[in-house]
């Protein structure tokens, strides 16, 4: 291929990334390649059955400190994008048994580093989880979801990086791509549950426009035919909600404790110093790769794990440490949401 060639390819990929105001929403999904299992049982025993306790350990954030350079650094305007609107959580019937034999517990404020992840029975200990495919047939990737409420009981919310390879140009659909909610240091104490589909915007799996960093993951049930949000319960989606709000972001950066072990930071929503056109928001958060796709909570009770999900950890800015971004879900999140919950 001539100079020339490779320029004009770099320059037209240039052109196609840049995000524009008027980009056209197009949702784009894949599906689980099931033929060459015998059964659709079989192809999820298959995915469930690839994962041993030392693969779980081995996998590693893809990018450990997905950091992006900021483009210019600017003070965005908060845009208005219509009405609020939210859908909001349910109890899942492990929680409701362990509420009904007197466990319940939240985070305890007095020692922020002790999320009693394991003790307790706040609603985010059964809806957060950890999310693992393999990169290669020996290499593992981490990222973290979240349950969100669904018409299907089977959806979950992770950032639109964790589904799918930009260097592959692929979805992770079809490489062991699971979703393990409380993983908690190798044990999996609501097993593990398989992807029947995942979506996001083409903004996202073409432009790489980082407002649409967002996608959502359908999951199998279990060999009993239940739905993951019966069991776990699910936490609400928000849409157009304040900017600028106290919020509560989980998740399992390998920063801290090698990603084993449920983390959160907490502080007040800022415009994000990204510029490049994004429009998301800016939190205090040392996590870094593996909280990838864990949810930002607005109107969180942290007595009781429940809150709204309004954005989600998706990329830091290389020169401002410590800080975490996340797109604004707004009106076009919610019409993603809306396809995914009835797939
Ligand atoms: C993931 O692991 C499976 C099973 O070992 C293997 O067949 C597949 O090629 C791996 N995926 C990738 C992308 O290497």
């Amino acid at each position: 291929m001539s100079i020339s060639l490779f320029v004009l390819i770099g320059f037209i990929y240039y052109v196609l990334a840049a995000p524009t105001a008027n980009e056209p929403l197009q949702i784009v999904t894949a599906r689980a390649d099931t033929s060459r299992s015998f059964s659709v049982d079989k192809h999820v025993d298959k995915v469930l059955s690839f994962w041993t306790d030392d693969k779980l350990k081995a996998a590693r954030p893809v990018m450990p400190n997905r950091k992006l350079n900021a483009q210019s650094i600017t003070k965005l305007q908060p845009i208005t994008n219509g009405p609020l609107g939210f859908v909001d959580g349910t109890i899942g019937s492990l929680q409701k048994a362990a509420v009904e034999a007197g466990i319940v517990s939240g985070i305890d404020q007095n020692d922020p580093s002790s999320i009693k992840v394991f003790s307790g029975t706040g609603r985010h200990t059964y809806t957060v989880g950890k999310i693992f495919w393999n990169i290669t047939a020996n290499s593992y990737g981490i990222c973290s979801g979240t349950i969100v409420t669904a018409g299907n009981k089977d959806t979950i919310v992770t950032a639109g990086h964790c589904c799918y390879d930009h260097d592959a140009k692929k979805w992770r659909i079809n490489q062991n791509f699971i979703f393990i909610p409380g993983y908690n240091n190798g044990a999996q104490p609501y097993g593990k549950w398989a992807a029947r589909a995942m979506t996001a915007y083409s903004s996202w799996t073409v432009n790489q426009n980082y407002n649409y960093d967002v996608c959502f993951v359908n999951l199998y049930t279990n060999s009993k035919g239940q739905h993951i949000q019966a069991l776990q319960g699910s936490e609400g989606l928000g849409y157009n909600y304040p900017r600028n709000a106290l919020t509560y972001s989980f998740g399992y950066p390998y920063n801290l404790q090698q990603g084993q072990v449920m983390q959160y930071c907490s502080g007040k929503a800022a415009a994000s110093k990204y510029g490049n056109g994004f429009n998301g928001q800016t939190i205090p958060c040392d996590m870094t790769g593996g909280c990838s796709g864990g949810p930002w909570f607005q109107s969180f009770d942290t007595t009781v794990g429940v809150g709204i999900i309004t954005s989600l950890n998706s990329f830091i800015i290389n020169s401002i440490a410590n800080y975490m971004n996340g797109p604004y879900f707004d009106s076009s999140i919610w019409s993603l949401y809306q396809q995914c919950a009835i797939k």
